[in-house]
């Protein structure tokens, strides 16, 4: 795909992509914001460097995709429940995303899009990791294919004990979602379950289900789907929630990582 107004250097085959010639601090003219949307639909995940974005930048950002979401339990920055803060360090007991996921797959409309921003990271060490969600559906045999065509998963999310002392926002939500959905803008399948909130598969007795959730769960950790993004100060990630998984590597304890994500709204998954 040619671009006349960024540059796109793809990290893997599948996915990822490292976008330059962009200044996310500024206004982005609609003919820019274009070639980002389609070289995002095109790689799943998009990554910028030396994006020293405001708050403010960060949030309008996220507006160009759509309204924004906010977090049932997490805390945020500023007031701000939309300025959801990403915080490791050495007084953590656990990791923020640290298992495979799906942004918050188990609202009834869960995230499309979530724009991370980390402004300290640790001397080395502390990267993510996506799927491609895609990816893992195309490569299950037919006969599989055909079995999750029909089924649909429940999503729980329990934040108990998560984030401290900060009250939850909401209540935690649980939703049921098809087990492979259509991306709305693409058209294409993509495998739609997560170890991180999908609990059953609906209609199944428990064995049957477990099985199937173990054996998708453990399909989608092929590196074959995967890019790895290894973060600097003001490096950004744009990652699409409905055709993608991701994990955050903690490697760097006792050491701080810290930044803002920014979550742009969804509509039901079908
Ligand atoms: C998340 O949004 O799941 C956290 C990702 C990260 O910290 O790299």
């Amino acid at each position: 795909m040619n671009y006349r107004f960024i540059q796109v250097q793809s990290l893997t085959p599948l996915i990822g992509a490292e976008v330059s010639g962009v200044d996310l601090c500024a206004p982005l003219s609609d003919a820019v914001f274009a070639e980002i949307h389609q070289a995002w639909m095109d790689h799943l995940v998009l990554f910028f460097r030396d994006q020293p974005m405001s708050s403010a930048q960060h949030l309008a950002f996220g507006q160009r995709f759509g309204e924004l979401h906010i977090h049932p339990a997490a805390p945020y920055v500023q007031d701000n429940p939309a300025l959801m803060q990403i915080h490791t360090d050495k007084d953590s007991f656990r990791n923020n995303g640290e298992g495979w996921h799906s942004d918050v797959s188990a609202d009834a409309e869960p995230p499309m899009a979530s724009i991370l921003h980390l402004h300290q990271t640790p001397s080395h060490g502390g990267d993510t990791l996506w799927a491609n969600m895609y990816e893992a559906y195309a490569t299950l045999s037919t006969p599989i294919q055909k079995l999750l065509a029909d089924l649909s998963a429940v999503h729980v999310a329990d934040y108990s004990g998560f984030y401290g002392a900060h009250a939850p926002q909401r209540e935690n939500p649980s939703a049921v979602h098809p087990v492979v959905r259509t991306h709305p803008v693409t058209g294409r399948k993509a495998l739609f379950v997560n170890s991180g909130f999908t609990q059953r598969i609906k209609g199944l007795q428990r064995d049957e289900s477990d099985g199937i959730l173990a054996l998708l769960f453990a399909h989608i950790k092929n590196p074959n789907f995967h890019c790895r993004f290894q973060w600097r100060p003001d490096s950004v990630a744009l990652w699409d929630n409905r055709c993608t998984q991701h994990m955050a590597v903690w490697d760097y304890f006792p050491q701080t990582r810290h930044g803002i994500r920014v979550t742009i709204k969804g509509d039901r998954p079908v």
